[in-house]
Order: C-alpha cells, then sequence, then structure tokens
C-alpha cells in the first residue's frame, strides 16, 4: 500500500499474491511442522545415544560410524535444493501472474478467440512448474534411501559386534535387544533429517523472497511531517522524469506553474500526458528542486498531503467490484447521500443511475464490467467531484462520451471549477476552447503554452486537430 507506481511496474499482482500465498505457506510450514519434526528427532536421537552410550560406548560408537556420511550427503543436497526451490516458487508466481491477468481479460480473450491457446500457454508453464518441482522431488528422494542406508548399515554393525560382545558375554543378551531397541529410535530421527531438511529449506527459501519484497522502499521520500503544502499551486521547474525501469526520458524539462483555472493539456498520443498527471498526483518520484508545491519541494512534504490536495480521474476509470454508491464515495465514505447524488448528477451520470433496479446500490462487477465504458468514466469523475480537492486533475475524462453529454459535463463543471486548479487532458478541441490555458506536450517538451485562441493560431499540432475535428464535424453535418 505505501509503494509507489514504478515498485507495481517491477512486481505483477500475481506475484505479490504468490508472495501473500504460497510464499508465507511454505515459511509457515518451516516454523510448524518443520521446528515439531526437528526437536522431535533431536530429542528421540540424544536420549537413544544417551541409553546406547550407558549399555556400551565401544558399540555405540561404531554404531554412529555410518553417520557422517548422512550429515555430508544432506548438506550437499540440501545446497542444491535451495535453488531449485527458488526456480518452483519463482514459476508459481508467473503461474499465478499468467492465471490472474487471463481470467481478469477473458472477455478479450474470447473476442480474439484466444481461450485454447491461452490454455495451452498455462498448460507449458504447468509443465515447467511440474519439472521443476519433479526436479525438487529427486533430490528429496535421494536423502530417504540414504538415511535408510545409513540406519541399516548401522543395524548390520551392531549385529556383527554387538552379536560377538554377546557371545564374549561383555554384553548380556537384554542389554543387545535393548541397545537394538534404541537404534531402531535412532532411524526415525534419520529419516526426518531429510523431511526437516526440505521443510526448513523451503521455508529459507520463501522467506527470502519475502523479506527481498518487504526490503523494497518507496521511491517517494516520506518528507517531513511538520513541511505542509501552504499553498496548492504546483510549479515546475525544468522537470523532467524517466520510468525508474527505463532509459527514455519521458518528461523533458516541463517549466510551469499550474494557477486556479483550468489548464487544458494535449499532445500526440504517447507524448506524455498520462505521465505528466500521474508525477503530479505523486505516483511516480521526481528529483529535487523540480516539482514545487505553494514554493515547498515536494520532496519535503509527505507524498500523502500532496494527494490529499488532489483528485485524480485516471485515462483508465478505474473501479471496484462494489456497489456504485461505494465507488462514488470512494475518497469520501462519510459523503451524504445528497451529496453523491449531486456529484452524480454534475457528472451526468444520475439518470443512468436510477434506472438500474437497485439504483446507487447496484453492484457494479469486477471493474465496473456491468457499465458502459462511458458510464464507468463518468463514475469515477463523480468520484473526484465528490471529493472536492482544491487540484483536480482529469486524464482524457471525457473520451468516450457523446458531444452532448460532454457539452452538459462541462456545463456543469464550470461553476464547481471555480477557484480550483484544474488539468484537463484532452485531445477533443472543443474542450480545450474552454480552458483558460494549453499546453500542447510534444514528445515530452513543452511545444506551446498559453490561451487556446492565441495557441491555436501558432502551435502547429493544435492548428492541425482544430482543421481535422472541424472537418469530421462538417462530414457529420454534411
Ligand atoms: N510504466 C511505464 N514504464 C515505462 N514507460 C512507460 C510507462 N508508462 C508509459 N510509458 C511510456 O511513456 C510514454 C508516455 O506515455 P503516456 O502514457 O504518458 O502518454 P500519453 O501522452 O498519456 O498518451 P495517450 O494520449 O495515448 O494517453 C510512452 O512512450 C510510454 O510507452
Ligand atoms: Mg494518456
Amino acid at each position: 500500500m505505501s509503494m509507489d507506481g514504478s515498485f507495481f511496474s517491477k512486481y505483477s499482482t500475481g506475484s505479490i499474491m504468490a508472495h501473500g500465498s504460497n510464499d508465507l505457506a511454505a515459511v509457515q510450514m518451516a516454523c510448524g511442522m518443520g521446528l515439531v519434526a526437528a526437536i522431535d528427532a533431536l530429542v528421540m536421537s540424544v536420549a537413544a545415544i544417551a541409553f546406547m552410550l550407558d549399555i556400551h560406548v565401544g558399540l555405540t560408537l561404531i554404531a554412529l560410524l555410518p553417520m557422517p556420511i548422512l550429515i555430508l550427503a544432506t548438506r550437499f543436497l540440501s545446497q542444491n535444493l535451495h535453488h531449485r526451490f527458488d526456480r518452483v516458487q519463482e514459476q508459481f508466481s508467473g503461474m499465478t501472474e499468467f492465471a490472474r491477468s487471463s481470467i481478469s481479460s477473458i472477455r478479450l480473450l474470447k473476442a480474439y478467440t484466444l481461450e485454447k491457446s491461452q490454455s495451452r500457454r498455462f498448460g507449458r508453464l504447468g509443465k515447467e512448474y511440474v519439472d521443476s518441482s519433479i526436479r525438487v522431488a529427486i533430490i528429496q528422494g535421494l536423502l530417504f534411501p540414504i538415511a535408510t542406508l545409513v540406519g541399516s548399515s548401522a543395524m548390520l554393525i551392531v549385529l556383527y559386534f554387538g552379536g560377538r560382545l554377546v557371545i564374549l558375554e561383555t554384553i548380556s543378551m537384554g542389554d543387545f535387544v535393548a541397545f537394538i531397541t534404541y537404534l531402531y529410535m535412532l532411524i526415525w530421527p534419520m529419516m526426518a533429517v531429510g523431511w526437516v531438511v526440505n521443510l526448513s529449506q523451503r521455508g529459507v527459501t520463501s522467506l527470502r523472497r519475502i523479506f527481498l519484497l518487504l526490503s523494497e522502499k518507496s521511491q517517494l521520500p516520506p518528507g517531513s511531517t511538520d513541511a505542509q503544502p501552504t499553498s496548492s499551486l504546483f510549479e515546475l521547474r525544468n522537470l523532467s522524469f524517466t520510468y525508474p525501469q527505463s532509459k527514455r526520458r519521458i518528461l523533458d524539462a516541463i517549466t510551469l506553474t499550474i494557477t486556479p483555472g483550468i489548464l487544458g493539456i494535449t499532445g500526440p498520443t504517447g507524448c506524455g500526458k498520462t505521465t505528466l498527471c500521474q508525477v503530479l498526483a505523486r505516483i511516480y518520484p521526481v528529483a529535487n528542486g523540480t516539482l514545487f508545491l505553494g514554493k515547498t519541494d515536494v520532496n519535503n512534504i509527505s507524498p500523502e498531503s500532496v494527494q490529499e490536495l488532489v483528485s485524480y480521474v485516471s485515462q483508465e476509470a478505474l473501479l471496484f467490484s462494489s456497489s456504485l454508491h461505494e465507488n462514488i464515495a470512494f475518497g469520501n465514505a462519510d459523503a451524504s447521500m445528497d451529496l453523491i447524488i449531486k456529484a452524480a448528477k454534475a457528472a451526468a451520470i444520475h439518470d443512468e443511475i436510477i434506472v438500474f433496479p437497485e439504483g446507487y446500490e447496484s453492484m457494479i462487477g469486477e471493474k465496473g464490467v456491468t457499465l458502459s465504458g462511458g458510464q464507468r468514466g463518468r463514475v469515477a469523475l463523480a468520484r473526484a467531484i465528490l471529493c472536492d480537492r482544491p487540484i483536480i486533475i482529469i486524464d482524457d475524462g471525457l473520451a468516450a462520451v457523446d458531444t452532448g453529454t460532454e457539452q452538459e459535463i462541462i456545463e456543469n463543471l464550470t461553476p464547481w471549477f471555480k477557484g480550483k486548479s484544474v488539468i484537463w487532458v484532452s485531445q477533443r478541441i472543443k474542450q480545450l476552447a474552454g480552458t483558460d490555458r494549453v499546453l500542447v506536450l510534444e514528445d515530452g517538451k513543452v511545444s506551446g503554452l498559453g490561451p487556446y485562441d492565441e495557441l491555436v493560431q501558432h502551435n502547429a499540432f493544435l492548428g492541425e486537430i482544430r482543421r481535422r475535428q472541424r472537418l469530421q464535424g462538417e462530414k457529420m453535418n454534411a
């Protein structure tokens, strides 16, 4: 929960889930059954050896002669086990992620009739998992017979030398039988060694993986708790950004002050608009001295304090499998029903919600599958409106609505936007024309910034999209 966006590019959901299920279970087994078996084996063997020593020291030492073979074999094999377990757990993570992503995109798979090929790919992953598990089983399989061999050799030695001692009347027949009984007691601990080594190696491997995950630190500096943002004005000074796992600079030396009013952002696809929104929403880290909030470097402010000032509507509307009510009230759980309805009306979604049989209490299925794309976007917009924070970032929020609804929403939002800093990403000329300033991003660089009417005259990109969208409009009217 405390990690920044780059952590989630590095670890897939499936892998994080596998850490929480499979790896934790392995640690649990090692600490539970593994520890019980280890203590049991230790107590039994110490007691058995003590009784054997009491009967005859020499015979005991001879009986224990094959023991080093078991110790050496266990050491050698357990070194091998570690790598193999690592591989098995890694593959389990891969399978979990594959299953998760296949099931969550099942509609897409069906549209491309990929069910069979996806099942085959899962089959291949499963086969690799089985193969690595078998490589682990081979080692485990070796430990068991080695333990039995060592135990049986000890028995053979005792029968031979102990038998002679009985014949020579050095020990009594009763002692000899008792000695053999104690040796039998030793055989179980020897066999348990294999099992304990297996469980503990599996546990240690998994624990290492868990620690590795836990040692990841958020790239966002925690900031000092007393440094509170003094105002909600963002200032970007020569801000550049590169995604942590890549080399390409996505935002290049952007200098900009975000003041109250609507700042439209546009630019060709892939130019970095969403990246800029996410950097401002403090999902990704920035270098010191490049992003300021009310004159304070954001790196000195806790990410939460910044996030509390920002309402962010992401490009893909992200919804949860709960009711519409809960989805809208997501950032503001105590909001009254009146406020929720008001927000839904502003986002022009209220009329569609009340048509659902259960209205605001309708469940919307995983990721909002029971809603249309445009409805999902407007639910996400209503959520941001309800949060009512001073900075609003809307990443192409009206891309999936028709022009009539678009007009209605813009009119509804205008009074609500008063006094707030609004960052409005859009590719539509109609939406950009209604903003106070437009920023054109091209290849991560600012290629134009200014009032729409001025910019449209001399910015090539903006001029071009206006020409195209006008042509389109004329064609539709014709
Ligand atoms: N998590 C990530 N890791 C590495 N590179 C990324 C990541 N997300 C996006 N990019 C790259 O950053 C660039 C800018 O992406 P971004 O999503 O900001 O574009 P955009 O302007 O919002 O495009 P669109 O108009 O299509 O929404 C793209 O080239 C993309 O490949
Ligand atoms: Mg985008």
